[in-house]
């Protein structure tokens, strides 16, 4: 039987031969008293990669985004962020609950926020008003399609940050897919921002992992809030070892998910009634639209997973691919070859395109 493609998201790749021996190898010592020599090693890597002073090992995107949020904000601080970001939506409401902040979502161009609608988005100093404390942009947008954001648009933002003495926080789980397509070093876009998360576990490769860089006062304060959500870990360089050899190893390959990425939607456009505008894939996502087709996009992920091709649905109208690490260029062409076949037999068949389909 033919393998399963596997285009959910890069977050699903397997540890490679290389990187499960760096992890045997690893020397370990417990991390929550500071003593584990290769955790140490990924933190000062990760600093020195986005020229900042320190960083700090977490479990995931989510706790990296999450305890940087407590560590800039107080209970009740306002905090503006993109209202199709991954912290606004996907990660269960942490803001609230951990760190009582209030978001104020303010909807981008495709992920991007103008530097205006930053400053008009500022509390003014009212004692009505939640104060305004933190930025948080993301970096590449996952919603927006892996969407590089425009290095003059963050320039803006720090310098509205700046003059009204708010912090910026970049979810950067997949800057380095951005550096990579842009030319731009992820130094160059983390200056503009007071911490910079980044994800090991997606287009990386590693199985576990996020850090969380910025000065190193306010990694101190970050350790804390670590511990206090749980997430302070003991002997965990076994895991930063795959951290350490994803980065040597697998940040000079993204190129590659690129290239599969834009040649997947280019294949994709050639088929009836999938609309996708090839100009917007940037980097290892794509996102197409099936709404012309009047098919519910669970049920056409569900038909192409009866071929062995997985996609995850988007919303109502739109399919998410993701190309990684474990996804070559042969099966990409697969993919292409089947999504054909697949998406020209749900149309033939009878009661699958009625456009009033409810979403399940
Ligand atoms: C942009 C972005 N930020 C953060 C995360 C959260 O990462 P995790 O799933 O490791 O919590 C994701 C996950 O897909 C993401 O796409």
């Amino acid at each position: 039987m033919e393998r399963i493609i596997d285009l959910r998201s890069d977050t699903v790749t397997k540890p490679t031969d290389g990187m499960r021996e760096a992890m045997k190898d690893a020397e370990v010592g417990d991390d929550v008293f500071g003593e584990d020599p290769t955790v140490n090693a990924l933190q000062e890597k990760v600093a020195r990669l986005l020229n900042k002073e320190a960083a700090i090992f977490v479990c995931s995107g989510t706790m990296a985004n999450q305890v940087a949020i407590r560590a800039h904000t107080q209970h009740g601080d306002e905090v503006i962020i993109e209202s199709e970001s991954h912290t606004f939506n996907y990660e269960g409401g942490g803001g609230a609950a951990l760190s009582g902040v209030q978001y104020h979502p303010i909807k981008g161009d495709r992920g991007v926020l103008d530097p205006a609608q930053i400053e008009d988005a500022i509390r003014p100093h009212d004692h009505h008003f939640a104060p305004t404390r933190l930025i948080c942009l993301e970096n590449t947008h996952n919603r927006a399609g892996g969407r590089i954001y425009p290095i003059e648009k963050i320039r803006g933002a720090h310098h509205i940050a700046k003059r009204n003495g708010l912090a910026m926080h970049l979810d950067g789980a997949r800057l380095l897919n951005a550096s990579t397509a842009s030319g731009i070093p992820p130094d160059r876009y983390a200056r503009y921002f007071d911490s910079v998360s980044i994800c090991l576990s997606k287009g990386l490769g590693a199985p576990i992992g996020s850090v969380t860089a910025g000065s190193r006062e306010f990694i101190d304060r970050v350790h804390r809030f670590r511990k206090m959500f749980g997430g302070g870990m003991r002997q965990v360089g076994i895991i930063a070892a795959a951290g350490i050899y994803a980065l040597d190893h697998h940040a000079d390959r993204l190129g590659l998910d690129h290239a599969n990425a834009k040649r997947l939607a280019q294949g994709l456009s050639q088929i009836d009634g999938v609309q996708i505008d090839l100009n917007i894939v940037e980097t290892n996502i794509v996102v197409f639209d099936v709404s012309e087709m009047g098919i519910d996009p669970h049920h056409i992920a569900e038909s192409l997973k009866e071929r062995r091709i997985l996609m995850i649905p988007f919303g109502k109208a739109l399919i998410r691919a993701v190309t990684h690490l474990d996804v070559s260029a042969e099966d990409i062409e697969r993919s292409i070859e089947i999504a054909a076949d697949v998406f020209s037999s749900l149309k033939r068949r009878p009661g699958t395109n009625s456009p009033s389909r409810k979403m399940s």
